[in-house]
């Protein structure tokens, strides 16, 4: 049970007209709003737990069980929560007045519909949860900087999470594993490491800021980058790439996946093809890591950046870098590493050469757990299960008129990412009302990736981004469908 829940349930119930009391014995009665209205206009619609199944985030599907209520009666009133309690407000209009029986205007939701999961992933596995909230409680030592047992522990879970990084990847060594703080340092510490005044690299349009812009900046160096076009579905022919590589091209930097249409590009043919050339290749996996099954040796990558906290479910503030052994480069942050301390230069071992600072450990083992917890559930199972969630949102949105969707629209080479626009609709509009009006997370815009917007046709305006995740339903994805529905009605 979550924090409190039990004093929650323990509390008198406030009769109709009676100011609703939080632990603190403060009026909660308009606790997440931003303007106090008199209680009166609350406490009319109250509403009793009969939907509470209804509502429990992500439905019986929700990881989260301490977020759950699980002594909740029927009868029991959503007021006798507390505002710390629950973790999210509705919106003032959401599906209250459209799906009578959800929820009642006015009162709580206990969390929206969440579909950015290309941004983060949310929620994530207790064990996740779990894993951080004992490592900070228990052991939060620093790792690789002490002789004493906790600072041992904290190495150990380190140099487990390192494994289980190799493991889940295919590499053989996992000292070739350097962690970051999320895809763009990795992306970073990729491309300074290698890439040299003079050098020639090969991209594509389809890449997010955190490629563009290293590359802008080592092009002002001198570095010579030319772009590969992808087509209007954002597709990257492989052959075109093959064919920009022109002698001289010592690296070849791309994503797997596109985090604005959801393109799956044909890195299977495009590693080997590098390896034979001599061209060193650099995967940004920061969409499909944790969704598509991504072996390092079997692809011939010789760089992967992949995030720790988007498909592989753990924290924010954690990400890894992937170097083929026998590959050295310059490390981007020189400092304490732990070890060699009586030398003024940067070790040449592995990690420790491309990690200096003390280590996230705390993400580190919520990144562990949440890799076991992909491990446990089976890439397939969640690939399965994501594909089934896209497949029905291209279904109900072709099925719109005046939408425009962007990107494959088949399901098989398309990760977690849908675009979409409504003519003469504003995509920022049409995201504002559905977090407002329907409680559901997306994200709008340019998404970082102006370049792959150009590539498809939606700059500069954007788009509309959804992007749906392991803990998702069908019935998140349909209720998403009938609010995108009712906001074209409402905007001719
Ligand atoms: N790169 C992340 C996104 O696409 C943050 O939203």
């Amino acid at each position: 049970m979550w924090p409190g829940a039990q004093e929650a349930l323990d509390r008198p119930r406030p009769r109709a007209g009676q100011p609703l009391a939080g632990p603190s014995g403060r009026d909660l009665s308009f606790a997440g709003r931003r303007t106090a209205r008199p209680s009166r206009q609350l406490l009319p619609l109250c509403h009793n737990l009969r939907n509470i199944p209804d509502l429990l985030p992500f439905g019986r599907e929700c990881p989260n069980a301490k977020f759950k209520l699980p002594n909740a009666h029927i009868g029991d009133s959503f007021h006798d929560y507390s505002a710390e309690d629950l973790p999210v407000f509705v919106p003032t209009k959401i599906f209250a007045t459209r799906c009578p029986g959800h929820v009642c205007p006015g009162t709580l939701k206990l969390m929206p519909i969440y579909l950015d999961n290309a941004a983060t992933s949310f929620p994530k596995p207790s064990q996740v949860t779990e894993a951080v909230e004992k490592t900070l409680r228990l052991n939060a030592a620093n790792p690789g900087r002490g002789g004493h047992q906790l600072s041992l522990q904290a190495g150990r879970m380190v140099m487990e999470c390192r494994e289980a990084v190799a493991r889940f990847f295919g590499a053989r060594d996992a000292t070739r594993i350097a962690f970051t703080a999320n895809a763009t340092e990795a992306i970073n510490l990729g491309l300074f490491g290698v890439l040299q005044p003079g050098d020639r690299v090969v991209t594509t349009s389809m890449e997010h800021n955190a490629v563009v812009r290293p590359l802008r900046a080592l092009s002002d160096r001198g570095v010579t980058v030319v772009r590969v076009p992808a087509d209007p579905l954002g597709i990257v022919d492989p052959e075109a790439v093959k064919g920009a590589c022109a002698a001289g091209t010592c690296l070849l930097v791309m994503n797997h996946c596109s985090n604005v249409t959801g393109t799956l590009q044909a890195i299977e043919d495009l590693g080997p093809w590098c390896r034979s050339h001599g061209i060193l290749f650099m995967v940004d996996a920061a969409q499909s890591a944790g969704t598509f099954p991504i072996h390092v040796e079997e692809l011939a990558i010789d760089l992967l950046a992949v995030p720790g906290h988007k498909a592989l479910l753990g924290p924010t503030g954690t990400g890894f870098l992937y170097v083929r052994p026998g590959l050295d480069l310059r490390p981007l942050l020189y400092g304490g590493t732990g070890n060699f301390s009586q030398s003024s230069t940067q070790p040449e071992e592995m990690p420790e050469r491309l990690e200096s600072g003390t280590l996230n450990t705390i993400g580190l083992a919520g990144l562990k757990a949440g890799i076991e917890f992909l491990e446990a559930v089976g890439l397939d199972h969640i690939r399965a299960h994501e594909r089934e969630l896209l497949g029905r949102l291209i279904a109900g949105l072709s099925s719109l008129e005046r939408v425009t969707l962007y990107g494959p629209l088949g399901t098989e080479r398309h990760g977690g990412a849908l675009s979409f626009n409504v003519k003469n609709l504003d995509p920022s509009m049409l995201g504002f009302r559905l977090d407002r009006e329907y409680g559901i997370c997306c994200r709008v815009g340019l998404h970082c990736a102006p370049e792959a917007h150009g590539t498809i046709g939606s700059f500069p305006e954007g788009t509309v981004r959804l992007s749906p995740g392991y803990f998702n339903t069908f019935e998140d994805i349909d209720r998403t469908l009938q609010a995108i529905r009712e906001i074209i009605d409402t905007e001719p």
